[in-house]
Formats: structure tokens, sequence, C-alpha cells
């Protein structure tokens, strides 16, 4: 691949899991299990991107969709120790939204959904990221001696951040256009897998970052007597979690299984 700096590949030794993405798939690669899998026995990383308000069902109960996409809803259930029933009849609830939006940017082809991602999503991390950055700080500052899980909360953050920031570059100037030169017809750059690897592996540290703020914060729940800002900095990073899990589940569920069947198919 042109332009490919060392730091990106490093990250390719990490293992990506990509047995689980099947090679063959079309530009619409959203059904992963057979036709007539019931719900339990398909992945929720695949029932998201059929459906993306189910995301709102797999955040209410906790269950991660995007990082650990690939567990099927029965065993994402069993390891939150969750009865199944009560997951599958609010799937069926919001099956029978009709208010759920029409657009599913899942059914986009793999250039124009890696234009939505950077348009909605890391444009969204842009202004947030600072604006949560300064309200951390102050909050950890003011409020820190008290209750040290607020300086924590400010170390996590900063270091997603970070993370965050580099791994955005990564993509928008390496991944995304090769995906968006292959969508155009030009020849595969050769294997993704080290590139998508190392993507994979980034939103892991990312999604873990984000386990330990929701479990600092309980949920990003503040307390009673907390001040403004404090209670504007725990709405925001619950909305930062949300859009982030919706993020990463779009690029490791829908967007790279597609690269990686277009190289396949060159
Ligand atoms: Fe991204
Ligand atoms: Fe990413």
């Amino acid at each position: 691949m042109p332009n490919q700096d060392e730091s990106f590949i490093r990250g390719g030794s990490t293992p990506a899991p990509v047995a689980t993405i099947p090679k063959a798939m079309s530009h619409h690669p959203v059904t992963l299990s057979p036709v007539g899998t019931p719900l339990l026995g398909r992945t929720v990383g695949e029932l998201v991107a059929e459906r993306p308000g189910r995301s709102r069902v797999f955040q209410a109960f906790n269950i991660d969709f995007c990082c650990q996409g690939a567990r099927t809803l029965r065993e994402a259930c069993e390891s939150k120790g969750l009865a199944h029933d009560a997951v599958v009849e609010q799937l069926e609830a919001e099956l029978a939204d009709k208010s759920a939006p029409a657009q599913n940017p899942a059914g986009l082809p793999p250039h124009e959904l890696a234009a939505y991602i950077v348009a909605t999503h890391h444009s969204f991390l842009r202004s947030e990221l600072p604006r949560l950055h300064a309200m951390s700080e102050r909050v950890a500052k003011v409020h820190g001696g008290h209750t040290p899980s607020l300086v924590e909360m400010f170390h996590v953050f900063t270091g997603m951040e970070a993370e965050l920031t580099s791994h955005m570059i990564k993509e928008e100037q390496i991944l995304f256009p090769a995906i968006s030169a292959m969508s155009r017809g030009e020849p595969a750059p050769g294997s993704l897998d080290g590139p998508i690897g190392c993507m994979i592996h980034e939103h892991e540290e990312v999604g873990s970052a984000l386990a330990r703020l929701h479990e600092l914060s309980h949920g990003f729940q503040p307390p009673a007597d907390a001040c403004n800002t404090y209670r504007a900095l725990f709405a925001g990073l619950d909305d930062l979690e949300a859009d982030l899990h919706r993020h990463i589940h779009l690029e490791n569920a829908v967007l790279f299984p597609a690269a990686q069947a277009m190289v396949g198919a060159m």
C-alpha cells in the first residue's frame, strides 16, 4: 500500500478476529448467518448491521455490539447473566417500531460508508473530544480531592483521546483511501489484513477505555449534588460512548469485511 508508515503496520502483528469474517461478502455485507437462523444464534454485530435501532436495545442491556460483536446473542446474554427472553422481547418490540430511521448506513457501498463515517463519526469526535477534555480536567481539579475516581477518569479519557486522534488520521490517510480506490475498481493494494488488524486492535483499546469510564462513573450517573459541569461531562461521555459503539461497529462488522471481500475478489 503506498504511503503506509511503519507504526500503522506494527499493529498488524496483533491477531485480528478475521476468522469470523467470511471472505466472500457482497458490498452490502449484513447477513452473516444462514437465513432462518434464530435471533439467539445470530451475532450481535450482524443484528445491529441489519437494523441500527437494535443498538439502543443492546446499550440498554450494556451488551457490547462493536468490539465484541462477533458473539452470538445467546453468548452475549449468558456472559452478562441476562435472561434471553427479556432481550429478545425488546428486539422484537424494536422491529415493530415505525419511528426507526429508514436509512441504514450499513447498506451503503464501501466508499460511501467510509465517507459517511468520516463526516458523521470522525467529525463528532473532533468536536466533542476537546470539549469533554476541558470539562473532565475541570471536574477532576475541583472535585478530584474527595472523589479520586474523577482524576482517574481524566487520565483514562486523555489516553483514549490521544489514541482516537491518531487512529482517525490512519484511517483517513491510509486505509479509507485504499478502500475507496478499490471501490472505484483500482487494483487492491495487497493484503489489508495488517492495517485492518491494527485498527481492530485499537478499537479494542478504545472499547476497554470506554468500559473503564463507564465503570468509574457508575454508568455515567452523576451524584445528586453534582454541579452543572459534572453533569454535562457525564451526559457528554454517555453520548460519546453510544456514538463510538455505532462507529466502531460500522467499521468492524461492515466496512472492514467489505474491504477484505474486495481484496479477495481481485
Ligand atoms: Fe473511524
Ligand atoms: Fe476505527
